[in-house]
């Protein structure tokens, strides 16, 4: 069963909004450890949306590999919700690690739940995750290789 709630929050300096969604990540830890001045777990919110420039925002963003965070310019106005089938996902086998999907999915967990998610997306392989089907990092500490 999912225990972590399917929460999203934004974080804007007025030109580039970020998004968080808690229950995609997969503490890889690239996020804070990239850009500190912007990602900092110690602190509340833990997003400080002016700690970079937009560029360098965007750029670590993109370094995500569950697509936890995500982002929108808001010149451009937040992306449509919802996902179109028929188009091609990418499923790749990571080295010990979850598969990384890429593009639009629906899931259906195991409790019925649908959740809708665009970008990046990691899911567990290992069997180890607290909160499948998503990664959440645990397969680094269960030794999981394949
Ligand atoms: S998965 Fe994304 S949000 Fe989670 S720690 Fe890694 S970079 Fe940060
Ligand atoms: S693959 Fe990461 S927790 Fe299972």
């Amino acid at each position: 069963m999912s225990q972590i709630k399917d929460i999203t929050k934004e974080y804007t300096n007025g030109e580039v909004t970020v998004v968080w969604r808690p229950r995609m990540c997969m503490h890889s830890t690239k996020c804070f450890k990239g850009l500190p001045q912007v990602f900092d777990v110690q602190k509340r919110p833990w997003v400080n949306a002016e700690g970079a420039s937009t560029s360098e925002i965007i750029a670590q963003i993109n370094k995500c590999p569950s697509g936890a965070l995500s982002y929108y310019l808001n010149a451009e106005g937040k992306p449509e919700e919802g996902v179109h089938l028929g188009e091609i996902v990418q499923m790749e086998a990571s080295k010990n690690g979850p598969f990384l999907m890429k593009g639009n999915l629906r899931i259906i967990n195991s409790d019925g739940e649908t959740i809708e998610k665009q970008g990046m997306t990691a899911l567990c392989r290992c069997g180890a995750s607290g909160n499948k089907p998503f990664c959440d990092g645990s397969h680094k500490k269960s030794g999981f290789e394949g």
